[in-house]
Parts: structure tokens; sequence; C-alpha cells
């Protein structure tokens, strides 16, 4: 896929619907965090990734934390870190792939950002997350097709859907267009 560049710089203070942040969600390996931060650059805002905050917070790497507390620990932390960000004008925010499993954290999001969806083939997936696997907890060969079948309805909810089997600025181009930013 050809590669344009970067996006050019839009300094806005909020978004064209008055939103302070932007958000991408996604499954594992959709490119959440490496898009979030050239959209933070190209818009001048903050880059927050929801994984690294949980894990800052607990102090050890999330899949340790799913290893020595589960799931269900981590979805609390996670809930809380959300909670924090969203107190941040001007930011690009990566989610977690499974933040918007949850209504809460759904709603809290709909409140003051731009929801953008990822939305990327498991063979885009497979290819970018063969090497990393040990980083996430949920990856398991074979059962991708079901965790992801699980997660849909959260990404479905999104503002925006963007074909994210691109190269990282394509997609943060397609996004600022979803969002009505002209780069
Ligand atoms: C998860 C995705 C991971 C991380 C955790 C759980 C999920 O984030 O939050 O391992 O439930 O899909 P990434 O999508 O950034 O890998």
């Amino acid at each position: 896929m050809a590669d344009a560049g970067a996006p050019g710089l839009v300094p806005l203070d909020r978004l064209p619907g008055g939103e302070r942040q932007l958000h991408l969600t996604g499954f594992m390996g959709s490119g959440k965090s490496t898009v979030a931060r050239h959209l933070a650059r190209a818009l001048v805002w903050s880059f927050l990734d929801l994984d690294a905050l949980v894990a800052r917070h607990a102090g050890k790497p999330v899949a340790r934390i799913f290893a020595e507390e589960g799931e269900r620990a981590f979805r609390k932390a996670e809930a809380h870190a959300l909670r924090q960000a969203l107190r941040k004008p001007r930011a690009v925010v990566a989610l977690g792939g499974g933040t918007l499993l949850s209504a809460d954290n759904r709603r809290r999001c709909a409140g003051c950002a731009v929801v953008v969806w990822l939305d990327c083939s498991l063979e885009v997936v497979r290819e970018r997350l063969g090497t990393v696997r040990e980083e996430r907890p949920l990856w398991r060969a074979g059962e991708l097709e079901a965790l992801l079948e699980a997660r849909l309805p959260g990404y479905r909810s999104a503002d925006h859907r963007v074909d994210a089997d691109a190269s990282p600025h394509e997609v943060a181009r397609r996004v600022l267009q979803a969002v009505g930013v002209d780069g």
C-alpha cells in the first residue's frame, strides 16, 4: 500500500463536533497506539495509551496484571485509568481492545470524545502480532475469531469506522477525514 506520508499539522482546540478528545478503538494489533501517536502529532494534542496508563498505575505490565490478579482486576484498573484520562483536554487516546466491552466505559467515552473504530482484518492482525504475543494475554492462536466476535458490539458502538488494513499514516489520514478535520 502506497504511503503518502504523515498528515500535516492541524492544531485545534476541539474537534468539529466540540469534543476535546479523539479515541481509537479496535482489536489487538489494529494499530491503535501507532495511529494515535500520528494523530496526536497532527492535531498537536497529547497522546495517551490506556494500557500503558494501567501498567504505570499498577507498577507492572498488563500481562502480569492478568496473570497475578486476573482479568476482572485488569478491567477495574482499566475503567479507573479511563476516568483519569478523560479529564485531559486535547488528547488522542488509544483504548485497549476490550475497553468498550463495558457499557459504563462506552457511556463515559461518548460523553466527551469522538470514538473511531480501526477495523482491521484478522489476517493483518496475525501478521502484526506474530512476534509480540507475550504482551497480550488474550492473544491465542485459533481463538482470535471468537474473541473478535465478542468484541464487535463494542467496536460497532464507535462513532466512525475506518478501514485499518493500511499504513499508519494512511489510517491516520482516514481518521482525520472521518472526524471532519482536513489535514
Ligand atoms: C485486550 C486488549 C489489550 C489489553 C488487554 C486486553 C482485549 O489491548 O488491553 O490485553 O481485551 O482485547 P490492545 O488492544 O492494545 O492490545
